[in-house]
């Protein structure tokens, strides 16, 4: 069986094309357009990459986007009271602070610190809780844009086994209660798993977000399981390159003979990261602005 390859860059154009157009018709009845507000502490190149791009990406979707770059040595009481402000922006729908945090800084205080309905991250444990219970809150973007990827090409997930590997709180546990919602049967995976090629091999779907390189091997898949890779880690660089090649937490080509679908690594789980928080965004405005969006639209 040659897997097929699931998408997830095209999917994610697609959610932002209509994403966009939601806002912009937002706009016309709000008088103002949704906007983000995205906090960065320090200069982590990573996060100052991903904050660009954010920013990029919410402009692009008619939305404003809000910037603020604060210094390394930012204390946690100023980084408390810019939260504060922003959350009696009404300019503002949704706030993220960009993670991790300097060390000095408590990250759960801040994350605490900004208002449940503009947390577009789904990280406040009031969300975590709305989510546990199944009432309405923020999904964290990553697992929800996974769970789109996988009814879009499974439909209905009923009865379905699925095994999340790993069980943090940003991806592994919402993606493991939004399969549980959707019915299916589930199974958290982590370090501490006896024979985790076995439980593996029971699933239907196999969600990996360990961050080890190729961790998962071709032989622990069911035949035509669908695997969504969330693991992004760059391997040494082969002599004479500069970087290493970027892989997921599965070995892909393998995994290519024997799933049914996967997601690539790029271009699978990663681009939905963001098409998801402009996601959160047009609903959060759509919340605060008091005007109808049939949520599962977008
Ligand atoms: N750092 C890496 N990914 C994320 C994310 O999705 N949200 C926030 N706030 N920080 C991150």
């Amino acid at each position: 069986m040659t897997a097929q390859i699931i998408d997830g860059k095209a999917f994610a154009a697609r959610l932002r094309e209509r994403v966009g157009e939601f806002a912009a018709s937002f706009a016309e009845k709000a008088g103002r357009k949704p906007g983000l507000a995205v906090v960065l502490v320090g200069e982590d190149p990573a996060s100052q990459v991903y904050v660009r791009s954010k920013g990029k990406a919410t402009i692009e979707a008619n939305m404003e986007s809000f910037e603020h770059r604060l210094p390394d040595d930012t204390e946690e009481a100023g980084l408390l009271a810019l939260v504060e402000e922003l959350n009696a922006d009404p300019a503002i729908d949704g706030i993220l602070v960009q993670l991790p945090l300097p060390d000095h800084i408590n990250e759960q205080a801040v994350i605490a610190a900004i208002a449940p309905d503009k947390d577009v991250d789904g990280f406040h444990v009031i969300n975590a809780g709305r989510l546990a219970v199944g009432q309405r809150s923020f999904v964290p973007c990553t697992p929800l844009g996974c769970m789109m990827l996988l009814t879009d090409r499974l439909g209905d997930l009923s009865g379905l086994e699925a095994v999340v590997i790993g069980r943090s709180n940003i991806v592994g546990k919402p993606m493991a209660q939004l399969l549980l919602d959707a019915n299916a049967t589930v199974t958290i995976a982590h370090s501490r798993t006896k024979n985790l090629p076995d439980v593996v091999r029971r699933a239907d779907i196999v969600v990996a977000a360990v961050g080890r390189a190729e961790m998962v091997q071709p032989d622990w898949l069911k035949e035509g399981a669908t695997v969504i890779d969330v693991g992004i880690n760059r391997l040494p660089p082969e002599p004479g390159k500069e970087k290493g090649r970027l892989v997921g937490d599965v070995d892909f080509a393998g995994a290519q003979q024997r799933a049914g679908a996967i997601t690539p690594v790029p271009g699978g789980v990663g681009p939905m990261t963001i098409a998801v928080l402009l996601r959160n965004t047009l609903v959060a405005a759509h919340r605060n602005a008091g005007i109808d969006l049939s949520e599962d639209v977008v």
